[in-house]
């Protein structure tokens, strides 16, 4: 392992603890209206997704742009449907908005995510 591989993997474990101790570590600290609040649990256990998730999301733009993807370990739109926040009146919010589920803890880390550029940030309605 390079020096720098190990320094990038104990920045992330870094920025993962900050990231709970700031989000409140063990119970997770889910949306308002969403899905995910009536769910048992999410497609993994979630000490697993607190670590991992941006792991089992990734891929490469240049995959996507020529090849199409497939090889994801998860589906984006499935954790907008689930994770998304709703308002009284049943409307959805952002998952990327301020305080909601995916940007209220990358607020924390200094994470942001460019994802939402291309993915839909709210379920899709049925
Ligand atoms: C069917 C609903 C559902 C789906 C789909 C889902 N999740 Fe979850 N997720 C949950 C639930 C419920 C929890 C809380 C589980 C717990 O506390 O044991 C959770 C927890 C998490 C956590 C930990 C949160 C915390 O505060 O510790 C992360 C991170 C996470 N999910 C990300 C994702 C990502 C990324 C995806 C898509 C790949 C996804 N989830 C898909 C329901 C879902
Ligand atoms: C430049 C546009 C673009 C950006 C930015 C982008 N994606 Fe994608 N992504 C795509 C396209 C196009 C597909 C292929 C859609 C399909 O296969 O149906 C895709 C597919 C995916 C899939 C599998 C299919 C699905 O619906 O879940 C995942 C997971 C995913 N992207 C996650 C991400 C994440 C996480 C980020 C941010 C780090 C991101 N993408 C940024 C364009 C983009
Ligand atoms: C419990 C806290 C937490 C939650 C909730 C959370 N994340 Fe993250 N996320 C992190 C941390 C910590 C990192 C790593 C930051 C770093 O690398 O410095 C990260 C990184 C990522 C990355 C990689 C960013 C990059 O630059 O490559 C993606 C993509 C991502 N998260 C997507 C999501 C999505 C989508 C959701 C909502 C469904 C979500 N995250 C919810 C804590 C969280």
């Amino acid at each position: 392992m390079s020096l720098l591989t190990r320094f990038r993997g104990a920045a992330l474990l870094l920025a993962v603890a900050l990231a709970a101790a700031a989000w409140g570590v063990g119970a997770a600290q889910l949306a308002e209206g969403s899905k995910a609040l009536e769910a048992k649990s999410c497609i993994r256990p979630a000490d697993d997704m607190r670590r991992n998730h941006m792991e089992y999301i990734h891929h490469d733009r240049d995959l996507v742009v020529h090849k199409g993807i497939r090889d994801v370990d998860g589906s984006l739109a499935g954790c907008v449907d689930c994770h998304a926040g709703r308002e009284a009146d049943g409307s959805a919010i952002p998952v990327n908005a301020e305080g909601q589920f995916c940007s209220g803890c990358h607020e924390y880390t200094g994470t942001s995510i460019t994802c939402f550029q291309c993915h839909r940030k709210v379920p899709e309605e049925k």
